[in-house]
């Protein structure tokens, strides 16, 4: 904690007075002491809880273990089967814990989305359990199916067959209670099965009978005949009693800082099974591997803790690590080949993941079937600190439809205006005004493309957002207008602690509005952050939103332009002087509530306040840009985000690729990690290969700390400076493609960059790659991530052709690996044959002069002699497109024709006048061809007779293709000038 606060405050701030000048040679001292005795390892451990810091997290994991070590134990949870009721899509029943009589309510929603949810509260809580979080992480309340079959009834359990195709089914066990889903009648998840469920009911301190039905305790008797009386009857009582001698029930002390826990404990466990997946992917942040590793008991290399979720800033968090980073998505998904299955834990409290995988072919209650080849079953204990059992469970069959269902329940992806997914120039800190320009000067003057350009907290008068450093920034409008001329933007810091001074207009405001949030004692809460005492404006009231809301009009944010867009960070919240650097659990929010039950949305909530914050600055609105740093289910909604504080090195380089391949499955597919690495100066090659990686990632842009040294592009000199400026220009020349690909996560859910198994969901050497990807369907990525290397191994999946990115040369794919050369120049990217992929060869200076500029059509056949793609266009700015004013083409070359047809159901729509003479394909290559076609026409595909014979060139040979090379491949064919619209439906015949 010392530590950051030398690295990430002191030295930061160069208004420092002499006092803060003593206390940092202090903290200096104390730094260089603690550098000598721990040089190993960068990240503070001892600042952040282990599961045996966390008492829930160790009663639970305790409860598993003698659980899984009494084969006679039975789990007390019974469903009282005389309260079933299924109606209108939902089963409801009560639940009793027939070991101290605790009543539950439980409810099963059957949804239209061939998914469910279920959920468990207690039926006589002290006080109300924290169910808000659907209210930020939902987009509406998700509706019951009515196509059900409830199945003949059997002794001891309902089963209901539901689904769009019926083949959907649930099974619930009464007693004891656990429920299975059944795809096609073989079960994919398990809740219950291992019996770890277990709920703490609320109580009184020392008082454990106010909480008993005893309207029903004549039922509980009767209930109860299945266990074995004797052992039951003393427990009850004693059995609290004693749990609440143990340590940590009632108030924690972490770190010498104290949980006053005013409501004792209050944590739910599950067990959730995937019988026959061997692989389970998501519950990110974490900086993990892509399938999720063993937590508990596994083979070597396995963790010993289990992945955390719990938004914390990490100062260079350690990698290959379960430990808890920025955001929390609390969705997993299994996958086996013919079955996708997954969950979302929906929570917002602290909570812990255990994950271990069991090789046996019958076990747990359910004594799964036998899989064939792949008998494993992933086996997941979930525990969280508050709050209810709230699952939604999603049966695909496919990835692509539980990313659907996925996406109809936390929204899909916000469409980005077309700049967003362009370049990002970004440093803590530029200096001032005329830096600005000149490093806007230098993309020209090096010719490298980039859109946006950042500024962080140094910009702001002493850390007050939303105000500008007049010393550094005397015009702040006549910057961003220098830089709007260009077609580019600006972005800037906006942190949601407020410094505590009364002359800093947004504190002073929300002080009066009283709409901070408070400490345990009522007081507004007053802690330390980067302008040192600070306080936090609570986002879960929504007027605090409201308010909030309002401060990004032109007239309220002085010094800003319509072209000026956000960055939200230390959003998790970081907190410099709080347990774990984070707010105190047992502070108080909106209504009433604990922060302890909403975490982990408070930077969801404040990523969405900015969001209506920049709707509102016009009218119609144009589309917001906000990156956050934190994140949950549901913040796909508001922008992107990035990985954080990662560092200048190989391994962190290498990391990034399962951390944002996990964050992109998990419904968030907008995001980037820092290019170059943000603490620390890389060498040459590490950058050229970061600005690689990153050309070929949703969110691209380079950030550094303010201690590291300058390395905008042009610095590093040459040949470096040119690799970087062609990795750039490369993503420049596909942004038609990022661009169609967001469209499409818009409205599919489905991952902008692709594991293997998503293209390729039955080959299972596939499914644990995380270094290799697809962008879409139609280019497979392999980043180089090491040292020194130039030559790399690619997995190629499926009898499949590819073609080298650079020569076009053809590759027989067929589930193998091949070595190809990696020289710094050159990106490992590989065509996949089948695609289309569309292009701009003319690269500008930034996205916004390429939008009229014709398009390059990249056709690779595969197999079969066949291809596909689509092309997405819009304003790029507005949400005209949501009234239908968009471009939707579907190129496809099937039997010797390429065929262009409207995916948009109104062709004529009033963007697609505007385009219509002026977007044209310039040109149209074709790869994989096996001999030279005689002649080629086109046509309009509404006036076929009127063809026009097209002139070509077999061999490929003198055309320049991508920034780098000129292919030799001989059966390119490049057909020059088709004359073609985008707009119109036409054919190409050979
Ligand atoms: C945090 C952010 C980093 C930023 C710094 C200063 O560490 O993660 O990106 O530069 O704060 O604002």
């Amino acid at each position: 904690m010392l530590k950051r606060m030398y690295f990430k405050r002191t030295r930061s701030n160069n208004r420092f007075n002499r006092y803060f000048y003593f206390v940092n040679i202090i903290f200096t001292f104390i730094v260089l002491i603690s550098l000598v005795i721990k040089v190993a390892s960068a990240v503070k451990r001892e600042d952040f809880k282990t599961c045996a810091d966390s008492s829930f997290c160790q009663r639970n994991r305790v409860y598993a273990d003698k659980v899984s070590s009494n084969s006679s134990f039975i789990s007390p949870y019974n469903l009282i089967e005389n309260s079933i009721n299924i109606k209108d899509g939902v089963l409801s029943g009560e639940i009793i814990n027939i070991e101290n009589n605790v009543h539950f309510i439980l409810e099963l929603n059957l949804l239209t989305t061939d998914s469910a949810r279920i959920r468990i509260n207690e039926k006589y809580p002290l006080k109300p359990r924290y169910e808000e979080v659907q209210n930020f992480a939902l987009v509406n309340e998700p509706s019951n199916t009515l196509i059900y079959t409830v199945l003949p009834s059997k002794d001891g359990l309902t089963s209901i067959s539901f689904g769009n195709e019926g083949k959907q089914k649930v099974i619930v066990y009464h007693s004891p209670f656990r429920v299975e889903f059944l795809f096609n009648d073989v079960p994919v998840v398990t809740l219950n099965d291992r019996g770890f469920f277990n709920f703490e009911h609320l109580r009184k301190k020392g008082d454990s009978s106010s909480f008993v039905d005893q309207s029903n305790v004549e039922n509980n008797v009767n209930l109860n005949k299945n266990k074995d009386e004797d052992n039951n009857n003393d427990k009850n009582d004693d059995g609290d009693k004693e749990e609440e001698e143990e340590k940590g029930l009632w108030e924690e002390t972490f770190n010498g800082k104290l949980d006053s826990k005013p409501n004792g404990p209050e944590s739910i466990g599950l067990d959730i099974s995937f019988p026959g997946f061997s692989h389970v992917y998501g519950i990110p942040e974490h900086a993990s591997t892509l399938s999720l590793k063993e937590t508990r008991g596994g083979s070597e290399g396995a963790y010993t803790e289990p992945y955390r979720l719990y938004n914390l800033d990490v100062f260079e968090y350690e990698l290959d690590n379960p430990m808890a980073l920025y955001g929390s998505i609390p969705f997993m998904m299994a996958h086996r080949k013919g079955a996708s299955a997954a969950i979302l834990w929906l929570n917002a409290a602290e909570t812990w993941i255990d994950i271990t995988k069991n090789k046996e072919d019958k076990h747990g209650l359910s004594g799964f079937l036998n899989f064939g080849k792949s008998t494993t079953t992933t086996n997941t204990h979930w525990v969280s600190e508050s709050g209810i059992i709230d699952i939604f469970i999603f049966l695909g069959p496919t990835t692509s439809d539980i990313h659907y269902q996925y996406g109809l329940l936390t929204g899909f992806t916000t469409m980005p205006q077309y700049f967003a997914i362009s370049y990002h120039q970004c440093r803590w800190n530029y200096l001032n005004q005329d830096d600005v320009l000149e490093v806007d000067e230098g993309f020209d003057k090096y010719d490298i493309p980039y859109d946006v350009i950042w500024l962080d907290i140094e910009h702001t008068d002493n850390k007050k957002y939303l105000t500008w450093d007049n010393a550094k920034f005397p015009d702040p409008i006549k910057m961003q207008n220098n830089i709007a001329l260009k077609g580019r933007k600006m972005v800037t810091i906006v942190d949601p602690h407020l410094k505590r001074d009364d002359d800093f207009i947004l504190y002073k405001e929300a002080l009066d509005l009283d709409l901070f949030i408070k400490g345990s004692d009522g007081q507004v809460y007053d802690a330390w952050c980067w302008p040192g005492s600070s306080s936090w404006p609570d986002f879960t009231n929504p007027k605090a939103c409201e308010w909030w809301s309002k401060k990004f009009t032109l007239d309220q944010y002085n010094g800003s332009t319509e072209s000026l867009f956000i960055w939200n960070d230390m959003n998790e919240p970081a907190v410099f002087s709080g347990p774990e650097i984070t707010f105190p659990k047992d502070i108080i929010q909106h209504d009433g509530w604990e922060h302890r039950d909403s975490h982990n949305i408070y930077g969801l909530s404040y990523h969405a306040a900015t969001f209506s914050g920049l709707m509102n600055r016009k009218n119609p609105p144009h589309r917001p840009f906000i990156l956050s740093r934190s994140f949950f289910a549901g913040s796909q909604r508001y922008g992107a985000i990035w990985t954080g504080d990662n560092m200048a090195k190989w391994d962190h380089l290498a990391a990034s690729l399962p951390m944002l391949l996990t964050i992109g499955i998990s419904g968030l597919p907008f995001s980037g990690a820092d290019v170059g690495g943000f603490f620390g100066n890389p060498e040459p090659e590490l950058l050229v290969r970061w600005y690689q990686a990153g050309a070929f990632q949703p969110f691209f842009r380079a950030h550094a700390h303010i201690d590291t040294k300058r390395r905008e592009p042009w610095i590093a000199g040459s040949p470096y400076t040119r690799y970087i400026r062609d990795a750039v220009r490369e993503r420049y020349a596909l942004l038609p493609l990022w661009y169609t690909l967001f469209y499409e996560t818009s409205i599919t859910g489905k991952p902008i960059i692709r594991p293997m198994f998503e293209v390729y969901p039955d080959e299972e050497e596939g499914f644990a790659i995380e270094d290799q990807y697809f962008v879409g369907d139609s280019l497979l990525v392999k980043p180089v991530v090491n040292q020194g290397q130039t030559s790399i191994e690619v997995y190629l999946s499926g009898d499949e052709l590819y073609y080298d990115y650079y020569n076009f040369q053809r590759i027989q794919g067929s589930n193998k690996v091949i070595k190809v050369d990696a020289p710094l120049n050159k990106i490992p990217v590989f065509i996949h044959g089948g695609s289309i992929i569309s292009r701009r060869q003319r690269i500008r200076r930034s996205s916004a002069g390429m939008r009229l500029d014709p398009f390059t059509l990249l056709v690779a056949l595969n197999k079969k002699g066949e291809a596909k793609g689509t092309l997405y266009l819009d304003d790029g700015e507005t949400y005209e497109f949501e009234k239908g004013n968009y471009v939707y083409r579907q190129f496809i070359f099937t039997s010797g024709k390429l065929t262009s047809k409207s995916l948009s159901s109104d062709n004529s729509n009033l963007y697609s006048q505007t385009i219509s003479s002026v977007l044209r394909v310039e040109r149209i290559i074709i790869i994989g061809l096996d001999k030279k076609p005689s002649k080629i026409f086109a046509y309009n595909n509404s006036n076929p007779s009127l063809k026009q014979e097209l002139e070509f060139k077999f061999g490929g040979i003198g055309t320049t293709i991508n920034s780098f090379t000129t292919p030799s491949s001989k059966d390119v064919l490049v057909i020059k000038n088709p004359k073609l619209f985008i707009t119109e439906d036409w054919t190409v015949q050979f």
